[in-house]
């Protein structure tokens, strides 16, 4: 990195002081965000043009560096679909039979990309009947099918206008596009941008709406769609890149728990079944999720799924200790989610009397992880912007549970109490989340009748905007702690930091103070 120019009195540096002295002149004191602000730093850049790209391991790059939570009130695939349509990652959560989470990925993985690979087809012989039947049965937003025979050669396009139940007993083949009328591409033609090719197609066929790929031998390929492209196009413009795969698919990951068999040992059947099965459905990454990860079962867990899948990117925690990096990197680990009761539903810091006030934690952790080559995520207990930005001062990206939780897009229903809107958000260490399931998370078993005590607790957050303008208000306020820190990239944003540690009464000077607030500036929590 080139040497730092800034113009720097020696007078700043004595108070405010960077990571490596301001953390060890605290020993034995845990600190968290509001303990701390940070010294404004000379810039040359303007906020909006701080880039946000995290990278987490070689085959997971982030465009902006905010994951949604994998709780079962916060990540299913809306939200995840939401939060890599604006550059993030949402993590499934595993609170639902495998088989679910198996279809919570594929929505994600299937949701507007730019060459549909397998698109569903049906054959000349089936009724138009049995054809609204395969809609109503998985849900189908479309009604358009190509038409093959039974070695995948093209026959013709269904057209969705002839898919009703008026039809319903005539054979596909007697209302079908006939093959010489539907527009095709060979693949070889798509090469080197499949996307600006498609684009160029539909641009040049008015009127036309799917363009169907198809190898030498006439076989079906693929499927573009001009709504697809167009939003892909879109896209292009937009200030925040949608994540996407190397075949343009949405970023998604999953959480799995380090699942035991009935005599209580490692399930490793099971657990490399699972992950065998969210990686042919194009998981990018997996998050090992549990309370306590300094444990054998969590590494060894890691150690297997490296073992598996060399190549697959994988987040395990939860820690707040350097020892406990250094393990789960040793393991196999990419990336470690720091925090132990930092959440706004965690309650492990009074149930076990455990757990380390996160900016301390992400300090102590965020040393192990520069010496093993990993990279740390800070987890929990974020709740405005500002702790993002403090977040990143130590830390690669943060997960959050409670800021998205009240978004339309978090699963649950709405609920009206006393003429305001409210979303459940609970701890996965809470009863009913553990009933569901995420006992295991807490070392517990699902079993109900075995008292347990719970580490998380049941709550509501007064519904918000949507992720889209949540993640406006959460990248707005990220990029201007990085204007004022002149750091053009995250990695100049750990560099840049100046810690300096505040107390109650600088704390009530940093929030709006001795006036009559009529509209509150928090939009996003
Ligand atoms: P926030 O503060 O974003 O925290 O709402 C979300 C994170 O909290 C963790 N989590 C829990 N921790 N008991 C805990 O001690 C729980 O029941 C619980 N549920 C979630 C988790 O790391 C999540 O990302």
């Amino acid at each position: 990195m080139a040497a730092d120019s800034s113009p720097r009195s020696a007078v700043d540096d004595a108070f405010y002081r960077d990571a490596d002295s301001f953390f060890p002149a605290q020993q034995g004191v845990a600190l968290t965000y509001d303990d701390v602000t940070l010294a404004t730093q000379y810039s040359e850049i303007l906020p909006r043009d701080a880039n946000l790209e995290t990278i987490l391991a070689e085959r997971l790059h982030l465009q902006i560096p905010i994951i949604s939570a994998d709780m079962d009130t916060v990540t299913e695939s809306r939200m995840a679909i939401a939060m890599a349509l604006n550059g993030g990652l949402g993590l499934i959560h595993y609170n639902m039979p495998e088989r679910q989470q198996l279809s919570e990925v594929t929505r994600v993985k299937y949701h507007v990309h730019g060459l549909i690979q397998e698109p569903i087809k049906v054959s000349p012989d089936q009724f138009i009947g049995d054809v609204l039947a395969l809609i109503e049965e998985r849900h189908f937003s479309f009604s358009t099918f190509p038409i093959v025979d039974e070695k995948e050669r093209l026959l013709g396009l269904l057209p969705g206008h002839v898919v009703r139940p008026r039809y319903s007993t005539r054979k596909v083949s007697e209302a079908m596009m006939p093959r010489a009328s539907v527009h095709t591409i060979n693949e070889r033609e798509l090469q080197p941008d499949p996307i600006g090719r498609a684009d160029k197609f539909f641009n040049e066929h008015v009127g036309i709406h799917k363009l169907l790929v198809v190898d030498d031998e006439d076989r079906l390929r693929g499927l573009f769609t001009l709504s697809d492209i167009e939003r892909i196009t879109q896209e292009k413009a937009a200030p925040l890149k949608p994540g996407r795969d190397s075949q343009f698919r949405l970023v998604c990951g999953a959480a799995v728990s380090a699942t035991r068999n009935s005599t209580g040992e490692l399930d490793q059947a099971r657990i490399l079944r699972h992950v065998g099965a969210l990686v042919e459905r194009g998981v990018d990454v997996i998050a090992i999720s549990t309370a306590h990860a300094f444990s054998k079962g969590v590494g060894e867990t890691v150690r297997l799924i490296r073992d598996g899948y060399p190549e697959l990117p994988i987040i395990a925690g939860n820690v707040t200790s350097a020892s406990a990096v250094e393990y789960l990197a040793s393991c196999g680990a990419n990336a470690i989610k720091v925090g132990q009761g930092p959440g706004s539903i965690c309650t492990t810091r009074m149930v076990a009397g455990v757990g380390i006030p996160q900016l301390t934690a992400l300090y102590v952790c965020g040393k192990a992880a520069q010496a093993a080559g990993v990279c740390i995520i800070a987890d929990g207990g974020i709740s405005k912007s500002g702790d993002i930005v403090k977040a990143l001062t130590l830390s690669h990206a943060v997960i959050c549970g409670g800021l998205l939780a009240g978004c339309p897009e978090a699963p649950g229903q709405i609920m009206e109490i006393n003429g305001k809107l409210y979303k459940q958000y609970r701890g996965m260490g809470s009863p009913a989340a553990m009933k569901a399931g995420s006992a295991a998370r807490y070392g517990h078993s699902k079993d109900t009748t075995r008292k347990v005590a719970a580490e998380g607790v049941e709550a509501l957050k007064e519904v918000s905007a949507s992720l889209d303008s949540v993640m406006t208000q959460l990248v707005g306020g990220l990029q201007s702690g990085m204007g004022y820190l002149g750091a053009p990239h995250l990695r100049d944003l750990r560099e840049r930091a100046r810690f300096a540690r505040i107390t109650p009464a600088g704390q009530r000077e940093s929030g709006p103070h001795d006036i009559v607030e009529v509209k509150t500036g928090a939009s996003n929590n």
